[in-house]
């Protein structure tokens, strides 16, 4: 498996990844066989949430490595925090929130339910869920030292978060911020597409994120892909879907050409983008982990990656 640099560290983490969000609904030995099926595949790297099954992704993680064979340094382990859950929306893996919270408490709260959930004593690194408009950065800065100074949290970073936010938070902050996660992917692809299609009249020609992938390349910070396979915002997966029977035959043609299956092909399409994008994937089905994660290794031509992207419903101007 590829590795990436992480933002401005020295740490190589996998270039797929393993998002732990679903993992609420499995019992402790499929979750065993998920997490070692992962690390057999090359990804050495979790993404976790404090809100992911209101908490119980996170125990289900937890007990499932301890039974495991493998040990907490096997992996980088990261989490977010900074929203609150609004239990009377949420249910099995929905989960809504009913405000964002960045205060000093909410953090700091936020983090040691993760460590005494996952059975860990430090997080590599933490992120900020989704920017909270009444954001204080003096707040954001109290919770960073102390989570750094008592050793509970290595390295910090972003989600959601266009680059005004980010410019605005590091600018108080003690900590580089050295990642932000965001929605990316073949039926996700508003990052790029703007930039394409600048000073047009279509759709495309809309920016939704400021620029957050130019941003993050000019200031060193690793861009996380979430739902990586999902259309929408979670209307489930295109890969064999019929709502996108053009996409999924080009997909099986290049998956044919290369010898591996859809999910690499979509997995490839985010890696080849110069970015170094970090790919969160979410399943929780061993095969399709083995699939996705081979897709680090398959490099795409210029062609074929604008292909998928035509393919994907796209053109160019
Ligand atoms: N920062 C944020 O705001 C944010 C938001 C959402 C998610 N995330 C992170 O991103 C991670 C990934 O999100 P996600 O789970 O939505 O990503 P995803 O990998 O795009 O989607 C996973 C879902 O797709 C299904 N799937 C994958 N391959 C398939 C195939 N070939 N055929 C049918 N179904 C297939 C999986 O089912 P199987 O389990 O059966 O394979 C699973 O239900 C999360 O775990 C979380 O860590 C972050």
């Amino acid at each position: 498996m590829k590795s990436i640099k992480l933002g401005n560290s020295q740490f190589k983490a996998s270039t797929v990844a393993l998002g732990i969000m679903r993992m609420n609904v499995l019992s402790d030995a499929d979750a065993v066989k998920v997490i070692e099926t992962a690390h057999d595949a090359g990804i050495n790297f979790i993404d976790s949430a404090d809100i992911y099954g209101q908490g119980e992704s996170e125990n289900v993680f937890g007990r499932a490595l301890k039974q495991s064979s493998l040990n907490r340094e096997d992996f980088y382990i990261q989490s977010k925090g900074g929203i609150v859950v609004d239990p009377e929306k949420s249910h099995g893996s929905v989960v809504l929130g009913s405000r964002y919270d960045f205060s000093k408490q909410h953090l700091l709260d936020a983090v040691d339910g993760e460590l005494q959930r996952m059975g860990v004593d430090y997080l590599d690194s933490f992120l900020l869920h989704r920017p909270d408009a009444l954001m204080e950065p003096e707040e954001i800065v109290e919770a960073f030292d102390e989570l750094q100074m008592s050793g509970k949290v290595r390295h910090f970073g972003v989600s959601n978060f266009n680059p005004g936010q980010v410019d605005f938070l590091q600018a108080n902050l003690n900590q580089r911020l050295m990642i932000n996660q965001l929605q990316f992917g073949i039926m996700h692809t508003g990052a790029i597409d703007f930039g394409i299609h600048t000073n047009m009249h279509d759709d495309d020609s809309i920016d939704h994120d400021g620029g957050m992938i130019e941003y993050s390349r000019l200031h060193n910070m690793t861009i996380q892909a979430w739902s990586p396979y999902q259309y929408g915002a979670f209307e489930g997966p295109f890969i064999d879907n019929p709502k996108f029977p053009e996409l999924n035959d080009y997909l099986q043609e290049l998956a044919d050409k290369y010898g591996v299956t859809k999910n690499a092909i979509a997995t490839a399409w985010i890696v080849r983008h110069p970015a170094h994008i970090q790919v969160i994937l979410g399943s929780m089905n061993p095969q399709h982990i083995q699939e996705s994660a081979a897709g680090a290794d398959v490099e795409l031509t210029k062609q074929e990656w604008y292909n998928v992207y035509f393919k994907a419903g796209h053109d160019l101007p």
